[in-house]
């Protein structure tokens, strides 16, 4: 694989140890204008000397640092960055890591600490600096040090927490117990940017424009005088990696759109207007291909089933494509795909205890195709593609649209997928999409959509007895995806919305409101 990467650049490291903040500490420490990503603990020195790590976070984790198992960062490693004087900040268990390498002590606490605490400053300078004397902050943990290696000075402290914070100036090491990473902590950002600007003395070098810039040239050196073809559905991330990569090598980017027929109603129409007629890409072609996937989903009822048959179509349907206009206009020399930061985090470190909930990896085509690949937006968390997007003049309807799985609405008709229930699925949600959007609460939710039960239930219209199908109606509040709460839409809203459908689509004649939140629930029904 070829790798496109911000030339020069000057990086935080944030160290991961299992945390759920990891990601968190990545995207603040980019709001402070400066590129940072994520490694594994098991970080190697030669890894942070090709990044160019100048300045390291090690984030919390589950562990407590004396179980066998912890995860530990090696002796090499840490001479490596003692001896290049890295600037380091450890937080909760970043915090009892270091102290405990360092010769400290960490043990269980009497009391666990969640929540809220205030904190008394005791130096007021360095990390501190003009963070205010007494502050609020978000404490999580069940252990803490309770004696500090020497040479290390205390900073900070709680009621329950005597080492809340610490120092050690000469070698550029700081702990805290808690997390500024997180809204809850007053003033947290503070401590983020005396750390990165001033200890660490890191100029900002990270704005969605000089990414662009930058991007555009380094795609053209890369790919040179080859073609690169590449798969959009719509959605927001492939929309921008072809478009950067248009504005970077004009057409010789090939767009191929695979319609496997479980969009949105009108929503394949409007794809192929946006690129052929508001974009004018002269290389851009939709397959129809949704008899194909129709006919070979027929008679699958389970969920993952229906998720391997569609990747396993859409990669045959590329490929033959990619013959056929290889043949026509030569070779292509790479594949552009719109994968995206956490895509690629999470496929590379696979959480080693993590159950397999669903299969959410769409398409596999670099392990299929003798292409090399760029992944112009690989560096890249959501908000900062949508970002980009709007910064390429995407219509903002595009950019804010919510989420939507790759095998679409296949996975939203529980059971066998027939042409009559895809049918009746985006009718229903049609009018739910199109209600909230009348109504400026389609921004207000995370992701909205509906869900088809091929399951009767007995209903009265007019005078005669139905005997139709039930729908959900289904939207979320989440930041993520890893959890989500559902979304308080006003009664009001529902009622309109059950009304149209009841009244509008064959079919049904039950609609009901999903309140389950994430976990235990998905967010998907499959
Ligand atoms: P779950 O249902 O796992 O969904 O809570 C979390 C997010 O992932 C989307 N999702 C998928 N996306 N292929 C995708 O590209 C899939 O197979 C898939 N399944 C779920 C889901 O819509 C939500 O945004």
């Amino acid at each position: 694989m070829v790798a496109l990467t911000m030339s020069q650049k000057n990086i935080v490291a944030v160290i991961d140890f299992g945390g759920q903040y990891a990601h968190l500490i990545a995207r603040r420490v980019r709001e402070l204008g400066v590129h940072s990503e994520i490694f594994s603990w098991r970080v190697k020195p030669d890894e942070l000397l090709s990044n160019n790590v100048k300045s390291i976070i090690f984030s919390g984790g589950p562990n407590s640092v004396y179980d066998k198992k912890a995860p530990k960062i090696s002796d090499e490693t840490m001479e490596f960055i003692e001896k290049q004087k890295i600037p380091v900040l450890g937080l909760c268990y970043g915090h009892q890591f270091i102290s405990q390498y360092y010769g400290g002590k960490v043990i269980q606490g009497d009391q666990k600490e969640y929540g809220h605490t205030m904190i008394q400053i005791k130096n007021d300078q360095n990390l501190f600096k003009s963070f205010g004397k007494e502050n609020k902050v978000w404490m999580s943990h069940g252990d803490k040090i309770s004696k500090l290696p020497s040479d290390f000075e205390i900073t900070a402290s709680s009621d329950n927490c005597e080492i809340a914070a610490f120092e050690n100036l000469e070698r550029k090491i700081f702990g805290l117990q808690f997390h500024p990473e997180v809204v809850h902590t007053d003033n947290g950002m503070i401590l983020l940017s005396n750390f990165i600007l001033t200890i660490s003395n890191l100029k900002k070098n990270w704005s969605m424009e000089s990414y662009i810039e930058q991007q555009i040239k380094e795609i053209r050196d890369e790919v040179g005088e080859n073609r690169v073809i590449i798969g959009v559905s719509g959605g927001v991330d492939s929309t921008v990696a072809a478009i950067l990569l248009h504005q970077s090598i004009g057409d010789r980017l090939y767009c191929v759109f695979v319609d496997h027929g479980f969009m949105r109603k009108d929503e394949p129409e409007q794809v192929v207007k946006y690129f052929k007629e508001d974009l004018k890409f002269a290389n851009f072609y939709r397959l129809d291909a949704q008899q194909t996937f129709l006919k070979a989903l027929k008679g699958v009822k389970d969920p993952e089933e229906k998720r391997k048959i569609i990747a396993f179509k859409f990669i045959e349907a590329f490929e033959a494509f990619e013959k056929k206009l290889t043949k026509k206009h030569g070779t292509f020399g790479y594949l552009a795909q719109g994968t995206i930061y956490p895509d690629r985090i999470e496929s590379a470190q696979p959480s080693e205890t993590a159950a397999k909930i669903k299969s959410h990896h769409n398409v596999a085509l670099p392990e299929k195709m003798s292409l090399k690949v760029v992944e112009p937006l690989k560096e890249l968390y959501k908000d900062e593609v949508r970002e980009v997007g709007r910064l390429l003049k995407i219509p903002s309807e595009l950019i804010e649209r919510h989420p939507f799985p790759g095998p679409g609405l296949s996975v939203r008709i529980l059971g066998e997928v027939t042409q009559e229930r895809l049918d009746t699925l985006k009718e229903v949600d049609a009018i739910f999409i199109g209600e909230i959007k009348k109504r400026d609460e389609y921004n207000n939710y995370w992701q909205s959509f509906s869900v088809l039960l091929p399951v009767k239930s007995v209903g009265v219209m007019g005078d005669s007895r139905t005997y139709e199908w039930t729908v959900v109606l289904r939207s979320v509040d989440s930041i993520d995806a890893m959890t989500a709460d559902w979304s308080k839409i006003p009664y009001e809203t529902l009622a309109v919305i059950s009304n149209r459908i009841i009244n509008e689509v064959k079919k049904v004649n039950r609609v009901v409101y999903d309140i389950t939140s994430k976990p235990p629930a998905t967010i998907e029904w499959e």
